[in-house]
């Protein structure tokens, strides 16, 4: 069983958790996540894992409460317990000095972008991070991110905060300027971003690396759920990514495969509306 030391509310459907995790907070490297599940029968959801306090043995994961059991681990309380946190699972971030590096997080993707930034500072890159959420309230890490980074530039699509528009604005204007141009660009967040990014930095031939969020059931390589197809190959997010070289992400393909469960998810959470074997098709 894993303590639940904190549940914060940071913006509406958002929460973070800081969960005893000892072992995990030792072990654990930038870009690898977690396996939760909140009690038997429960479903298994991946989770980045954002932070980690060695000393007092916690990591810290950002859930937005969009589906059925994201909203029961959201509802559980400080002192609660959570019956399942495996991991650390996937691939660490490849971390090397490349110079100047971009670091992109849209929405929620700033919580997974957040220890990259981290560890690229700490190798001695310097960092423009580019974050945007839809408005003021859904901006998260700013404050961390800002200790961290060379330079952060905030949008949001409503302007309350920083540029009105999307994160690609700023980094289009950042690969236009010869004097600013990076060796590398990260980029975390819904998949049209992180599509848009990679098609940008893809004429200058910017080695970009996306974290993708597929579905996942197991998170061990076992079921194929996560599937990805990377350039000719596939690949599954678990084992061999969860982060890939995005010119070469099938973007629709993972897009398709991430909405194949909405008619489910839909039924479980409205059951009294749901359609599946009244003529809808599941
Ligand atoms: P959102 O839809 O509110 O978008 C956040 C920001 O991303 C926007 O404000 C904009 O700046 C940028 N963006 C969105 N679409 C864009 C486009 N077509 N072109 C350029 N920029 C665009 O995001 P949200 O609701 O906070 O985030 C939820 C999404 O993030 C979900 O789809 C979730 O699956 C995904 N996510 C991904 C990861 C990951 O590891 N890749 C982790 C957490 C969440
Ligand atoms: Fe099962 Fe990746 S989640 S193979």
């Amino acid at each position: 069983m894993f303590n639940i030391i904190r549940n914060e509310i940071i913006a509406e459907n958002l929460h973070k958790l800081v969960i005893m995790a000892p072992r995990i907070a030792r072990a654990r490297k930038a870009g690898q996540f977690v396996m939760v599940r909140l009690a038997q029968g429960e479903e298994r959801i991946p989770l980045t894992i954002s932070d980690a306090d060695q000393e007092e043995g916690t990591i810290t994961l950002f859930i937005q409460a969009i589906g059925t059991a994201t909203r029961k681990i959201v509802a559980a309380k400080a002192g609660e317990s959570i019956r399942d946190v495996a991991g650390p699972l996937g691939q660490a971030t490849h971390i090397t000095t490349w110079g100047r590096v971009v670091c992109v997080g849209g929405g929620v993707g700033t919580a997974v972008l957040y220890p990259l930034v981290k560890a690229l500072a700490d190798a001695g890159n310097q960092v423009t991070t580019i974050i945007g959420g839809r408005s003021k309230p859904l901006i998260i890490l700013s404050a961390e991110l800002a200790q961290i980074s060379t330079a952060l530039i905030i949008t949001t699509e409503d302007g309350s905060l920083g540029t009105q528009g999307f994160v690609t604005a700023p980094l289009a204007k950042l690969l236009g300027d010869a004097a600013q141009i990076p060796q590398a660009v990260f980029a975390v967040g819904p998949v049209p971003m992180m599509k848009a990014v990679a098609e940008l930095t893809r004429p200058l031939k910017i080695e970009t690396i996306v974290s993708l969020n597929p579905i996942m059931i197991d998170g061990t390589g076992m079921c194929g759920g996560c599937r990805v197809t990377i350039g000719t190959e596939t690949k599954f997010a678990c084992v061999d990514g969860p982060e890939f070289d995005g010119h070469l992400v099938d973007f629709d393909g993972l897009s398709d495969r991430l909405t194949c469960y909405r008619t489910e998810e839909a039924c479980h959470l409205i059951p009294s509306e749901c359609k599946i074997g009244r003529g809808a098709t599941p």
